[in-house]
């Protein structure tokens, strides 16, 4: 049975409420100079609420957990892999059960911030996405949209559920749409450590190019995840699209690498987010002041990054999903898609 943490501190103010009776009802006896005998005493001394109490508790406060049972020897997906040989969970549809995640989730009362990049003719994409993650991302929990942009005016009004809210920061752009999508980095780590921090617990970051097909939920959230690219997750590592030149800081030798992941949504709480920005950064400026580009700029980077700091937890390519690759079987829901673009009318426009 799972006790919620909301019983277990009425449990704590009881105790609280007993032990300062105790010391202004009883004089002299317990001295604060020992502490640790005083604690002690107290520990053994205290008195437990009484049946009826407990019982009370127990009906008010405990929900019922009405579910079916995890079967050891059935495991809920034998046709993928679960769990990492370090023992990351990778998310696919079956392997979880939203219904307790959510309820320990929202013991917690967190806020979750999505973060996303809608820069120069990219703010058309947000109008699709903003309204899709209305539907399905983190229904029923607070979220805090971060929309950077260069052009704030652009930003469409979209009706928001309640503890969601939108806010726009206002960034400069670049020529180039590879250094537009590299400095997502760096004004990603800068945010982190200057407002993120004091706002939400964990961050989801995400290209806008993108919508919503399905539910994303809490089921996502750890202290460190990545997302499966979703032409290679059956790959060899050898095909593996890593940086290959020893000259820039993002190579990966070609027998090394678990995974290759996607830049295109990633995340973690605000503290391993900020980590991950900022050495990813710093790697892009070694590497621009060696005349160096990564083949596929700040992804190369997060790539080799995941190498060395392992995910805590692993999306599959329910997570980040292209039509343009069919429907395969495993693929059980399409979660987040990419909306089909015209490149050469939306990058450096
Ligand atoms: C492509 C994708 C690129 C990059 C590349 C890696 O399918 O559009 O953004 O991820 O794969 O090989
Ligand atoms: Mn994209």
């Amino acid at each position: 049975m799972i006790f919620s943490v909301k019983f277990l501190c009425y449990l704590d103010v009881l105790h609280d409420i007993w032990i300062y009776c105790r010391y202004v009802f009883s004089g002299t006896s317990s001295k604060v100079s020992d502490t640790t005998s005083s604690n002690t005493q107290d520990f053994h001394n205290i008195k437990q609420p009484s049946n009826h109490i407990l019982e009370d508790l127990l009906q008010i406060e405990l929900p019922r957990m009405i579910y079916t049972k995890p079967q050891i020897l059935k495991p809920p997906r034998c046709d993928v892999l679960m769990m990492t040989p370090w023992f990351a969970p990778i998310v696919w549809e079956g392997t979880y059960n939203s219904e307790i995640l959510n309820e320990q989730f929202q013991q917690r009362n967190d806020t979750v911030g999505l973060t996303v990049f809608a820069i120069k003719k990219y703010v058309v994409f947000l109008k699709t996405f903003l309204e899709t993650a209305e539907t399905y991302f983190m229904v029923g929990h607070r979220v805090n949209y971060y929309i950077f942009t260069d052009r704030p005016e652009e930003v469409p009004k979209v009706a928001l559920k309640e503890g969601r809210n939108v806010v726009v920061l206002q960034v400069q752009n670049y020529p180039r749409w590879q250094e537009i999508s590299m400095r997502r980095m760096e004004m990603l780590s800068y945010f982190s450590q200057q407002r993120f921090i004091n706002e939400v617990s964990y961050l989801v970051c995400v290209d806008v190019d993108m919508k919503f097909n399905d539910q994303v939920g809490v089921e996502i959230l750890s202290d460190l995840f990545g997302t499966l690219h979703p032409g290679f997750y059956t790959a060899e590592r050898r095909s593996f699209t890593y940086e290959r030149r020893p000259a820039s800081q993002a190579y990966v030798p070609s027998d090394e690498g678990d995974f290759y992941y996607m830049g295109s949504i990633f995340g973690g709480t605000v503290m391993e987010v900020y980590k991950l920005t900022k050495k990813c950064h710093e790697a892009i400026m070694v590497d621009k002041a060696n005349g160096i580009e990564a083949i596929w700029q700040e992804e190369s980077h997060l790539n080799k990054y995941f190498l060395y700091h392992k995910p805590t937890k692993i999306l599959s390519p329910e997570y980040m999903w292209d039509d343009y690759l069919g429907r395969p079987e495993i693929l059980k829901k399409r979660r987040f898609l990419a909306v089909p673009k015209n490149h050469a009318a939306i990058r450096n426009k």
